[in-house]
């Protein structure tokens, strides 16, 4: 059976690592490894390959930057005789990045059933990027694997066909897990110079937040107030730092303990995450990780694709309004340190139950809609 998997951008790799992992144990599957090249940078991209022990690419098809039209135009361009020459029986693509969505296009043009993981997540907004490569790719998969309840109500009011939904748990917390030996020993938190415990971890790099400046001066200085009363660290996104330093902010940021920093690789970064007593993010994968972790976490967007992280995890919507980010992140540092169960399947198995059903041996506890929906 052969299997093309597909990464682009940092939040891939570690969805894509337990995958190919488990693919890997099964003689019977020859798994390919393509990277489009949307990320790049070491920090952004070797980084995680080494980290998450993810095998170096098979085939790198080196995109680069570009508007969305031109990286998602590349991809597909240079993706075409790849799966044209391979002829695989299913291709793999995780999460909502361009990377993803110009790997679904490309494989069902071609008549090859595509697997998308992390599928049926919406945040209604059809403004945000994500959104869009979100619908698209769900709309031709043949394979919709999802971490949540919501992904498969949405899919089903959608019109999805119930048989196409499997309800399996998070890659991404299957990465957590399997990391979890390596991220406790990181000496992250004494090499920045912090206290365990007792500062919060920023992360932003939404175009919605970032690329307007009366929005990203309004989380300056919110961020700045917060650094009075807890120190923060702050692994800057390169799109977020070329639009910081084309603002002349570094007056509020100098008064504030607020420091900025190289983005950091995974184990570094989870290793830094867990220990930390807030998180202030845009990031969709990092309120996954903060619920699975315990850790409270204000996300600086008007909504949430991924809900469960609200109602069952630790994790609150808080806009971007200075005040209300402020006052939501004083709430937090009075509260006691929450203790929340995590949501059904995060248990670090989902890439078993994932590659099983590639292999048509569904296991006992994978979730089949049609069979949930029969009674
Ligand atoms: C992309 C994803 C977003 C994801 C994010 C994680 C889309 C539409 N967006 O956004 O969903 O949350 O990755 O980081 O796919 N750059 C570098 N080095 C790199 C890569 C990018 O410096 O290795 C800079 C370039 O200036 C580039 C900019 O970052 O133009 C934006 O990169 P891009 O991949 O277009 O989007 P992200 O903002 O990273």
């Amino acid at each position: 059976m052969r299997i093309v998997n597909i990464v682009g951008a940092r939040p891939n790799f570690m969805k894509m690592a337990p995958l190919l992992r488990e693919m890997r144990r099964h003689p019977e599957i020859a798994a390919t490894l393509v990277h489009t090249g949307q990320h790049y940078d070491d920090r952004m991209a070797g980084q995680f390959f080494r980290d998450l022990d993810l095998a170096h690419p098979d085939i790198s098809l080196d995109v680069g930057s570009g508007s969305h039209a031109y990286q998602t135009a590349e991809v597909m361009k240079r993706l075409e005789p790849v799966l044209e020459r391979i002829r695989p029986h299913v291709v793999v693509v995780v999460g909502d990045v361009n990377s993803t969505l110009a790997g679904a296009v490309t494989a069902a043009k071609l008549c090859i059933p595509v697997a998308h993981v992390e599928a049926g997540l919406r945040s209604f907004d059809r403004a945000m990027p994500e959104e869009i490569n979100r619908l698209l790719t769900d709309a031709i998969s043949e394979y919709l694997f999802v971490t949540e309840e919501s992904g498969r109500e949405n899919l089903l009011r959608e019109g999805v066909d119930s048989r196409k939904i499997h309800l399996v748990g998070n890659v991404m917390i299957d990465s957590l897990e399997q990391c979890r030996p390596v991220w406790e020993r990181s000496d992250v938190v004494t090499r920045l110079g912090l206290a365990q415990g007792d500062y919060g971890v920023v992360t932003l790099h939404r175009p919605s937040n970032v690329d307007d400046p009366a929005i990203l001066r309004g989380l300056v200085k919110a961020l700045a107030e917060i650094g009075r009363r807890l120190p923060l660290v702050f692994p800057v996104h390169p799109r977020t730092r070329s639009r910081l330093e084309a603002m002349d902010i570094g007056s509020e940021w100098g008064r504030a303990n607020a420091r900025w920093v190289e983005p950091l690789g995974y184990l570094d970064f989870v290793g830094l995450v867990a220990r930390s007593r807030l998180v202030l993010t845009d990031s969709g994968g990092l309120q996954e990780e903060t619920t699975a972790l315990g850790i409270p976490c204000l996300t600086l967007r008007e909504q949430t694709e991924r809900p469960i992280t609200v109602t069952q995890g630790t994790n609150r919507i808080v806009g971007t309004s200075p005040d209300r980010i402020v006052s939501e992140a004083t709430r937090v540092l009075a509260e006691p340190r929450l203790q929340v169960a995590r949501p059904p399947l995060w248990d670090g198995r989902a890439a078993d139950r994932i590659v099983a059903i590639l292999r048509g041996a569904p296991p006992a506890d994978a979730e089949r809609t049609d069979v949930a929906d029969a009674g």
